[in-house]
């Protein structure tokens, strides 16, 4: 069988198990999501409102698709018990008919499941995080970047967190500190956090690039593709069942696609056993903060998704 019908085959296995499982929870019909706009989290736009939420919504409901997704139970790990801070009590009823991305033959590197028998108890995975770490600041593969880097920033929180925030590469301030989003766009990133409940603890920070591009350009693919192998492996290591991608760079090489976050966003993707879910970076929303509601949308999709309350609601 060759590459393409194998992973069609999978991505039809995945499906059915996705169907099956629907069908098991109690869901008889996939419907249009019915969308209904939220007000913004005061904290992340002071007191901007999102006029047009509405329009944003219709276009969305639009999208709706199964996508192959895996459900709990299809799961071949298990899946790790929540930080108590992210535990909820809530019954907030899922929406069955939530908007993801078109179901299409996915490539076997974002169909495949994690690995097994990999540490799962929080000192074990730390411990895998940290030899990793020490790996990574010996790298010298992107020649450039190791000349000019001040060290290398591996990604920082809870090593067994039900969600990931993916970003780009370090900045100055990351350069400098050695911990992943602590400049400007950070703090915007844990404002983010921190309006859906959560502290940075509770969940795990990290980048494509564990290297500073000089004057903060941006990541060549090559640069890229040498840290292809380390963030992989930290997936593998953290298995969150969550992933937000913070930006075009995370996104497209997460999702292997060269389509724009405008169009990524608003629905739920794919990878490995992760569900990924794609916002605007928050240097963006620095230089456009009409675009917080956009952000905080998503947010909102993702705590339904995970079956949490809204904070503020
Ligand atoms: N931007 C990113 O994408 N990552 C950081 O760590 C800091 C800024």
């Amino acid at each position: 069988m060759d590459d393409r019908e194998n992973s069609l085959q999978t991505a039809r296995r995945i499906v059915s198990q996705r169907l099956e499982s629907l069908q098991r929870a109690g869901v008889e019909q996939i419907g249009r999501a019915a969308f209904v706009p939220l007000p913004v989290a005061e904290s992340m736009v002071g007191t901007a409102h999102p006029t047009t939420a509405v329009a944003e919504a219709d276009a969305l409901a639009g999208h709706t698709t199964l996508t192959p997704a895996l459900s709990q139970g299809e799961r071949e790990y298990m899946p790790p018990p929540l930080p108590e801070s992210l535990t909820s009590t809530s019954t907030m009823p899922r929406s069955p008919a939530r908007p993801v991305a078109p179901a299409s033959d996915l490539p076997l590197s974002l169909t495949q499941p994690y690995p097994k028998g990999l540490a799962n108890s929080v000192a074990g995975r730390q411990q895998l995080l940290d030899d990793m770490n020490t790996e990574v600041r010996g790298c010298t593969l992107c020649k450039e970047l190791a000349c000019t880097r001040t060290q290398t920033v591996f990604g920082v929180g809870h090593a067994k967190p039900r969600v990931v925030f993916f970003g780009e590469a370090p900045g100055a301030d990351e350069d400098r500190q050695g911990e992943p989003f602590v400049g400007r766009a950070g703090q915007l990133l844990t404002k983010i956090i921190e309006a859906c409940g959560w502290a940075r603890s509770d969940v795990y920070i990290m980048n494509v690039l564990k290297c500073r591009p000089p004057d903060n350009r941006n990541p060549l693919p090559n640069e890229t593709d040498n840290c292809r192998q380390y963030f992989v492996r930290q997936f593998e290591i953290l298995r969150p069942e969550y992933i937000v991608c913070v930006g075009t760079i995370p996104a497209q090489a997460l999702l292997e696609t060269d389509v724009s976050v405008g169009k990524l966003r608003g629905k739920f993707h794919r990878y490995r056993d992760s569900t990924v879910l794609v916002t605007y970076h928050p240097s963006y929303l620095l230089r456009n903060p009409s675009a917080k509601k956009y952000v905080w949308d998503d947010m909102q999709m993702l705590l339904k998704e995970m079956g949490l309350p809204v904070p503020g609601k």
